[in-house]
């Protein structure tokens, strides 16, 4: 895993977006994984600077959102799908047959969990998957115990993760207690994943899934499991690691090998 430790909320936001933006000007046609939170809300808003100032083209692309909260339609104040639009798809030029975003009130959450995974699938599979953390570890809405192998499903939240959304909500009894997620299993098969995660509040947690064993207590851990990682990280999040020197030794240095092979 590829760690890059950032200043501050708004230089994680600039990598972020900068790095998701080399990908897609790489592949027109890039399948993208998007994730909902306040961590992403600056890494989405240097993409819609992106495409109003230089054009970063958005049409050809396929997004799958990560995750939804069961019982909330498409259009509820608090559901993810709201949020993209909002945050992101309203600004750029994404052509909407290509954006999906589990559906909250679904009649039947099994099959179209079923359905979802087989639009990955007939997408070619998700190329870049941007993720955030939860305070519990989570990544989606895959709480800890998660098995590895899960696929998109429907997940009880945890107490803790059911605390931190209630300040979207007017209160915490209107809180979902279930929620539409893509699985670790559907995850790890992203072709390449960049997880973004800023403030005190997310440095125990950073430091666990970064350096402690891989465990399904902490289910980002998985991404260990993953060749293709890359952690941004913002200065306050990061204040626990033990290998920062490294970390930005090799953020420094790794020109030097990139240019000998080629990348
Ligand atoms: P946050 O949520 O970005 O609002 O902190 C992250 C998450 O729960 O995955």
């Amino acid at each position: 895993m590829e760690v890059i430790i950032t200043k501050n909320y708004e230089e994680m936001s600039r990598v972020s977006a900068e790095l998701i933006a080399r990908e897609i000007k790489r592949k027109h046609d890039l399948v993208l994984g998007l994730a909902t939170g306040d961590t992403p809300v600056g890494t989405y808003k240097g993409l819609v600077r992106l495409h109003k100032e230089e054009g970063l083209d958005f049409s050809k692309l396929t997004v799958f959102n990560l995750d939804e909260y069961v019982g909330l339609a498409p259009l509820h104040e608090n559901s993810y799908n709201r949020f993209m639009w909002e945050n992101l798809f309203s600004h750029v030029n994404i052509t909407p047959e290509n954006v999906y975003v589990p559906q909250g009130n679904t009649d039947d959450p099994e099959e179209f969990c079923r359905w979802y995974e087989a639009q990955i699938r007939d997408a070619g599979g998700i190329d870049l998957q941007i993720l955030g953390i939860g305070g519990d570890g989570h990544i989606a809405f895959n709480e800890p115990g998660s098995s590895f192998a899960s696929r998109t499903r429907i997940k009880a939240l945890d107490k803790q993760t059911i605390e931190d959304n209630s300040r979207f909500f007017k209160k915490i009894e209107d809180v979902p207690r279930f929620a539409i997620t893509m699985g670790i299993g559907t995850i790890l098969e992203a072709r390449s994943i960049i997880l973004i995660a800023n403030g005190k509040k997310k440095a125990n947690v950073c430091v666990q899934f970064i350096e402690g064993p891989v465990t399904s207590q902490v289910t980002a851990s998985a991404l260990q499991l993953h060749t293709h990682v890359t952690i941004v990280l913002d200065d306050e999040a990061s204040s626990q690691l033990k290998r920062k020197e490294y970390y930005n030794w090799v953020r420094d240095n790794k020109h030097i090998v990139a240019k000998k092979i080629g990348r």
